[in-house]
């Protein structure tokens, strides 16, 4: 039986990956050091502090649901036993970047591509290349979302639809960017971070509680057309109401791009 909100067409964590066939891994638990397990300890010490009063308690509620521990680096099987009954997500292993017909044919399949690799002491703030601590800590945890869950997989779906047209891909990139990466919402009256690269990154979420980025209201017209650089802080942020909106704003992408 499936949980509340969950339909049976959710579930499709065995669908056959064509594209991105080569690119699957297994992850070896084994071959983790007791310094790479301390790496990812610390990198999730750092963070939970700013994260219990400035994440989006969805985030946080994900975090719970999925059994992320502190400690340890996670096993992705034991994360997709909890998530995947969910809402038919499962953390994905695979090699390393993924060329975007791979990717979003992996997110049409609810398949999120997970890398296994942690980065090194000596990069704790920033990775150029994604590792397990950007990909699980950052990103999975709103996989257990019932509407973020469908808004991601319609995503991959309508991009995997746009490949033959970098235009529309581009624009399609920018709404990734400003939600899944570096999405906003807000609660309570605050601004609350969703987005990996804000819940993964210890300075760009400082970032954004200081308040140094302008925080706009979400707004699919802008978004489209918002530019952004990927190797400065953000000076500008978009903060939907709900996780409904960006969801909608996936489909309305659609109408106007398909
Ligand atoms: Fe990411």
């Amino acid at each position: 039986m499936n949980p509340p909100g969950v339909a049976e067409t959710h579930k499709q964590g065995s669908e056959p990956l064509a594209v991105a066939a080569p690119f699957l891994i297994q992850q070896k638990l084994e071959a983790y050091s007791e310094e790479q397990h301390a790496v990812w300890a610390e990198l999730v010490r750092r963070r939970m502090p700013q994260l219990r009063e400035h994440a989006a308690e969805e985030y946080l509620n994900g975090f719970e649901q999925i059994g992320l521990r502190e400690d340890t680096i996670p096993n992705l099987a034991e994360v997709n036993k909890r998530l995947s009954p969910r809402t038919g997500w499962n953390a994905t292993p695979v090699s390393g970047f993924l060329p975007p017909d791979a990717f979003f044919e992996m997110l049409g399949a609810r398949q999120f591509p997970t890398t296994t690799y942690i980065r090194s002491r000596e990069s704790m703030e920033y990775t150029p290349e994604p590792d397990i601590f950007h990909d699980v800590f950052g990103h999975v945890p709103m996989h257990a979302h019932p509407v973020f869950a469908d808004f991601l997989q319609h995503y991959g779906r309508v991009c995997a639809g746009l490949m033959h047209d970098k235009d529309k891909l581009e624009k399609m990139g920018r709404l990734f960017w400003f939600t899944v990466e570096f999405g906003v919402i807000r609660q309570n009256g605050k601004v609350k971070l969703y987005g990996s690269g804000l819940i993964s990154s210890h300075g760009e979420g400082t970032h954004v509680i200081e308040g140094k980025p302008e925080i706009r209201d979400f707004n699919l017209d802008q978004v489209l057309d918002q530019q952004f650089l990927v190797s400065e802080e953000q000076k500008v942020l978009y903060a939907v109401e709900s996780f409904d909106q960006i969801y909608e704003a996936t489909q309305q992408a659609e109408k106007r791009l398909t």
